[in-house]
């Protein structure tokens, strides 16, 4: 049996990846768990839509009856789920008795700290299943001005809920949800693209099944009246619109290239992205803009002109639309003094490396690293390296090309970058962790806690220049807080 603390999806994920020793890999806002060793086979993803609404997709066969027990916390969240396929038990802790979750039906659980909820999905079946994470607080302040119609709803479920207690709703057996659902399901890409689509189904669902929560069944059925095939042409327009980003096309250059009418791509788009076709050209340009923000030291002007916009105030204007904040602020804020950015990597030591050079990598370290506000932590182990440092991005840009320029090492590869919210090595300018007792000995104070052979457990079976074992370690190393 798995105990899962209440946390932050991709906190819940890392847990779940540590407990199954199944590999994770993490994106700018997606995440995937993959899963293929004796505990079972398929993958488990996390899509965050925008704060306050994150997906979390199963497609996976479990090899024995999967238990945890999840422990509510203090701040509530809110968890609307639907089986594609499969089922689930699931027993609040003040229950007798387990109730099923079924098949193709609606269904919200909302706990109560201090009470646990006991879940088993069953062994040896294809378990689909979609669950959406609303936190309330961020969601109602985020998506206020984005989505009046499911943030009223949703408003009404909130209220309905007496603050505090366990709630278990279960709706009818709904098939127009799982049209959406297992639009989700379907798609395993997390890029932008996927993303994007995701992000329409998502809405598309949680709209579903509200409307199904509020028993509005009168409005009519999903009948979009296209072919399977033709949806899955039209999940290619986003890959046309990335492709060519610069150029302004129009209606008629879709029609020609996808050969569908135009009233055929408008409910196509409509159904799979949840938004007409300029506004989702809109949202693939901002979106890539965005990422330029984020991973380029490209102008303002030089990513509005990638992106097609001829007028600078114009486009400003609508990234502000969409991401509620000018180009140069979100420029701004993103690499601000504090912007915290974390890069981890492994690498093979230079043959005859000796103790004290390491012990010189590491007095230099955290002399340099203390200047900049940089904490990290260095695992040494049979000539490989790993290594978490966490600070100021540009600083942690600018120490990561030296780090690359070392000749002490060689063959680095990095397992992952990119921003986070909280250092998980606060107190430490570098911890180093190692099994050579004499290293050990100098900064004993700093490696108990973290015990080598616990994070590298069946390390035997693995190779060591493994990316995936690597990941591994930097998910216990973020669970492992001190
Ligand atoms: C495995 C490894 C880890 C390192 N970690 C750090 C570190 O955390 N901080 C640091 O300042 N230098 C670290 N260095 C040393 C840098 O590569 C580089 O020598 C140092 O930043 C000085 O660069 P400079 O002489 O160009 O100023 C590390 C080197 C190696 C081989």
């Amino acid at each position: 049996m798995m105990y899962l603390k209440e946390n932050s999806p991709i906190e819940m994920l890392r847990q779940m990846a540590v407990y199954l020793g199944a590999d994770l890999k993490e994106d700018h806002g997606a995440a995937i768990l993959l899963l293929d060793n004796k505990n079972g086979k398929g993958s488990i993803s996390l899509y965050e839509v925008f704060p306050g609404l994150t997906a979390w997709v199963y497609r996976i066969t479990f090899s024995s009856d999967f238990k945890f027990d999840f422990i509510f916390q203090d701040e509530q969240q809110y968890y609307f789920g639907y089986h594609h396929s499969g089922y689930q038990l699931q027993k609040f802790s003040n229950e007798e008795q387990p109730t099923k979750l079924l098949k193709n039906q609606n269904f919200i659980i909302v706990g109560e700290p201090g009470i646990t909820s006991d879940f088993t999905i069953p062994k040896d079946i294809t378990y689909e299943c979609c669950y959406l994470i609303i936190n309330p607080e961020d969601f109602l302040s985020y998506s206020s001005q984005r989505r009046k119609d499911l943030t009223l709803r949703l408003k009404e479920v909130f209220a309905f809920q007496v603050k505090q207690k366990t709630y278990r709703y279960l709706g009818d057996i709904d098939a127009k949800t799982d049209a959406y659902v297992s639009l989700i399901i379907d798609n395993e890409r997390t890029d932008l693209i996927g993303r994007l689509a995701i992000e329409g189904s998502i809405l598309n669902m949680l709209s579903s099944q509200l409307e199904s929560y509020n028993e509005d069944m009168s409005s009519e059925l999903l009948t979009i009246g296209l072919t399977k095939a033709e949806l899955s042409k039209i999940t290619e327009i986003g890959d046309f619109i990335r492709a060519n980003l610069e150029s302004n096309f129009t209606m008629d250059t879709l029609v020609k290239q996808f050969g569908m009418g135009p009233k055929k791509l408008q409910k196509g788009i409509k159904h799979l992205y949840g938004c007409t076709v300029n506004e989702l050209t809109i949202n693939i340009k901002m979106a890539h803009a965005k990422e330029l923000i984020e991973t380029t030291d490209m102008t303002i002007s030089e990513i509005c002109y990638s992106v097609g916009y001829s007028s600078r105030s114009y486009f400003s204007k609508v990234f502000q639309k969409r991401y509620h904040i000018l180009p140069s602020d979100f420029k701004a804020a993103h690499y601000k003094n504090d912007f915290l950015f974390e890069v981890s990597y492994r690498s093979i030591a230079k043959p005859n490396l000796s103790e004290s050079d390491i012990q010189s990598i590491l007095n230099r370290s955290k002399v340099e690293n203390n200047k900049r506000q940089i904490t990290g932590s260095l695992i040494y182990h049979n000539n490989v390296f790993f290594q978490l440092i966490e600070g100021p991005k540009r600083d942690i840009l600018n120490l990561y090309d030296n780090i690359q320029n070392d000749e002490r090492h060689y063959d680095i590869v990095t397992m992952w970058q990119g921003p986070k919210t909280k250092r998980e090595f606060e107190n430490w300018d570098m911890a180093l962790i190692t099994d050579n007792s004499n290293i050990a000995d100098a900064v004993s104070k700093e490696i108990k806690g973290l015990n080598l052979e616990y994070l590298m457990g069946d390390i035997k079976n693995q190779s060591l220049l493994s990316e995936r074992l690597w990941r591994k370690v930097r998910n216990t190393l973020k669970l492992e807080k001190h």
